[in-house]
């Protein structure tokens, strides 16, 4: 029994280490959002946003600029204590990918007729999960099938939107959030 517990705690703090970055680009992108959309108000050939106003340059910008900045403290930390090692292109496709996804993911949003800030289950915990995942493969592909293994890919899926859940019902109460999700 405590052999299981001690291999499944393994999983969630190597996961964490991973997609540190990623986990913290997306708060952070609701914490500097505001300011000009990244679609500039524009709309696609439905007659809806195409991203809408909850996808800023500020949130793009000073999101990824945080996922780098805690990548690079990771990078930091000797081998012996590190839950694995960082390359500056995987920590800035982990941050940048991170919130690229969370942009995809309105536009679809948009498509299908949901309104800013709309509940889209699973999707809207995993749409960063995949940019992160897709972009640190297309530049990192070594880095990611070394690190991401089937049972850190599985961890990562079943603690993000648990994690997801938490941030957001404390992002909601302290008033940074306008939904609990
Ligand atoms: N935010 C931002 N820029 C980003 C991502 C997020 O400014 N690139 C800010 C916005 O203020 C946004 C808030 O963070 O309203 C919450 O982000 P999210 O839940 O991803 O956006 P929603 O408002 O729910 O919009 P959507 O329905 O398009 O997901
Ligand atoms: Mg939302």
């Amino acid at each position: 029994m405590f052999e299981i517990i001690a291999v499944i705690a393994g999983y969630i703090l190597k996961a964490t280490w991973l997609m540190l970055p990623a986990y913290i680009a997306n708060p952070t992108a609701v914490v500097f959002g505001g300011g000009t959309p990244i679609d500039f108000g524009k709309n696609w050939k439905d007659g809806r946003r195409i991203f809408g106003d909850g996808k800023t340059f500020r949130g793009l910008i000073g999101g990824t600029i945080c996922g780098i900045i805690i990548g690079l403290i990771q990078m930091q930390v000797p081998p012996q204590f590190s839950l694995g090692a960082f390359t500056f292109s995987a920590i800035v496709a982990l941050s940048f990918g991170a919130l690229l996804g969370d942009v995809i993911k309105s536009f679809f949003k948009r498509r299908l007729g949901l309104e800013r800030g709309a509940k889209f289950l699973l999707v809207d915990q995993l749409d960063f999960v995949a940019g992160a995942w897709v972009l640190a493969y297309i530049v990192e592909p070594k880095w990611f099938t070394d690190n991401f293994t089937f049972g850190i890919i599985i961890t990562v899926i079943i603690l993000t939107p648990i994690l997801h859940r938490l941030t957001n019902i404390i992002g909601y109460y302290i008033k940074l959030k306008k939904e609990p999700w």
